[in-house]
């Protein structure tokens, strides 16, 4: 768990096969939360939720692939909770939710006194969505510890990705403390921008032809997770 003198902490729990990241985001005034991606053993997220005595109020969708929602239903079936993804997520899983507040990207939702800016971020899928809160950034499957969402699936686009990772680079503040969706890390399953700057393959591309070459076409021949950071000069080395 991650404590801070903030209004909130962000709890996250590794699950399933494919290691990805469960997390709450704990409002401390309110011991309301949001889950985020709830998804496989999402009991053990939702029973230490209980055990703290912190209700789950609201449920936050990063992006709508099967091991980001397969606790979805389970976790309805516990919370009376509201379901937040943005409408192009919804439009391009096509789901039968009921009642979900379809968002806009940078709009806000409130869990308590803690403040969520929601982010679009298109690339790994149409609407996928980043959570900022405070000094940090729960980022599904858009950006991993030295690592990015793979473009090639339905709804992926390399060109999206590119942007949106330009705009998270230039953006974020660089003490920004980057929360990924799956556990692709080779020590710390968290970092900062900082860090991913100087060491994330992904961002060191300046022109969109580039990144998409790595993105589609080199990346996967060359590497393998746990992935560990990459130099600019090894990244642009490797496309040519
Ligand atoms: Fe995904």
């Amino acid at each position: 768990m991650q404590q801070n003198q903030n209004s909130y902490s962000i709890h996250s729990m590794e699950l399933g096969p494919m290691e990805n990241f469960v997390y709450l985001i704990h409002d401390h005034a309110s011991d309301t939360a949001a889950i985020v991606d709830p998804a496989w053993e999402v009991n053990k997220v939702l029973d230490l939720a209980d055990s703290k005595g912190i209700k789950i109020t609201d449920i936050l969708l990063t992006h709508s692939h099967h091991d980001h929602i397969n606790g979805l239903q389970q976790t309805l079936e516990h919370s009376d909770a509201k379901v937040h993804l943005l409408k192009p997520e919804a439009k391009f899983w096509g789901a039968n939710l009921s009642k979900p507040e379809l968002h806009h990207g940078a709009d806000q939702i409130k869990i308590g006194d803690s403040l969520i800016n929601i982010l679009h971020t298109p690339g790994h899928t149409p609407g996928s969505a980043c959570y900022q809160v405070g000094n940090d950034l729960i980022a599904g499957d858009t950006l991993f510890v030295f690592g990015c969402g793979r473009c090639d699936l339905a709804g992926g686009d390399p060109e999206e990705m590119f942007q949106t990772l330009k705009r998270m680079k230039t953006e974020l503040p660089a003490s920004t403390v980057l929360h990924p969706g799956h556990n692709y890390a080779p020590q710390s399953p968290t970092s900062t921008m900082e860090t991913q700057c100087q060491g994330n393959p992904f961002l060191h591309f300046d022109e969109v032809d580039d990144f998409v070459k790595y993105r589609m076409h080199v990346h996967d021949k060359i590497r393998d997770a746990p992935y560990g950071a990459v130099s600019k000069e090894h990244a642009r080395e490797s496309i040519k």
